[in-house]
């Protein structure tokens, strides 16, 4: 039988977050700047089984954990049973907006493809990995890409400049579909600018994320969290994702060190992280 393989699930920040008005689906169209982060990941191990089996601690152990259903879109495409054992160590706080269900289950796609030796490359598990959620295509590629459409549709850049980020809470669990009611209730949609980012991201006014008037609406202690990470020394805050977690972000490691050295809530402090490599690793 073959060995275990362990594949890194990393956290994501994003940058920037634009979001447009709600479609006739239901859903907000999006303008993001990804960063696949690396100092803040689940592991997600993988064995080839007689039958499938999923431990999870602290989340979902069946079909309503994204890496079932990954496992799941994988059979149904091939057309085959891939029986596994799936054991994830979870380290990414979950309603936290820091994509830990949506890497896991990537991992599963990346890993699965290469245990049962499928051939099924990037492009095939993208177009899989968006019919079980939007932030899944940029976990199966991982690196800076920015995203459009739902998230899905990515395309790779260049990192706007080192950064550290130190990662605090999440200061409180958000639901995601209740931070866009509220973002609906408080913000007249305007055009979505879908034009990427340009400059290093110190210097730049873009760093923001459209959903935090909604998250610090639904959840006031953001404001403080923000404060804090300010005082800090933080040369941006940044919600991530819909929250309910914030980043602070610096230039150099060292000042970023000592500020979370001294923050309570801090949880991580991370960098980011090169592209998925072909064999799956993210080194
Ligand atoms: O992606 P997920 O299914 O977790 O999203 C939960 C809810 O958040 C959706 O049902 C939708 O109401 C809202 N959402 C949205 N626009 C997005 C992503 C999520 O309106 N781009």
């Amino acid at each position: 039988m073959a060995q275990p393989l362990l594949i890194t699930a990393p956290a994501k920040l994003n940058l920037v977050l634009r979001v447009g008005a709600r479609d006739a689906d239901g859903y907000h169209p999006l303008a993001s700047l990804m960063v696949a982060l690396d100092g803040l990941a689940d592991d997600v191990v993988l064995e080839r089984a007689d039958a499938r089996r999923l431990e999870c601690p602290g989340a979902p152990a069946g079909a309503d954990n994204l890496a079932w259903r990954a496992l799941d879109a994988l059979e149904a495409h091939t057309g085959r049973g891939l029986p596994a054992r799936i054991t994830i160590t979870k380290r990414i706080p979950q309603q936290a907006g820091l994509g830990g269900g949506s890497s896991d289950a990537a991992a599963v796609l990346v890993g699965i493809d290469r245990l049962y030796a499928l051939g099924l490359g990037a492009q095939a598990l993208e177009r899989l990995g968006a019919s079980l959620g939007s932030d899944v295509p940029f976990f199966v590629r991982g690196g800076t890409q920015w995203a459009t459409g739902r998230g899905e549709r990515l395309a790779p850049r260049a990192l706007p400049g080192d950064l550290w980020a130190v990662i605090c809470g999440p200061v409180a669990a958000l639901a995601t579909g209740r931070v866009y009611e509220r973002f609906d209730a408080l913000n007249p949609p305007g055009a979505l600018d879908t034009r990427p980012p340009e400059g290093h991201w110190a210097d730049a006014s873009w760093v923001g994320n459209d959903l935090w008037p909604a998250a610090r609406s639904l959840a006031p202690d953001l404001e403080h969290a923000a404060r804090t990470l300010r005082g800090a020394g933080a040369v941006k805050v940044l919600l991530c994702g819909s929250g309910g977690a914030i980043a602070g972000l610096w230039y150099d490691a060292a000042a970023a060190r000592q500020a979370a050295g001294r923050l309570a809530s801090a949880i991580a402090i991370a960098r980011p992280m090169a592209p998925r490599g072909a064999d799956g690793t993210t080194t």
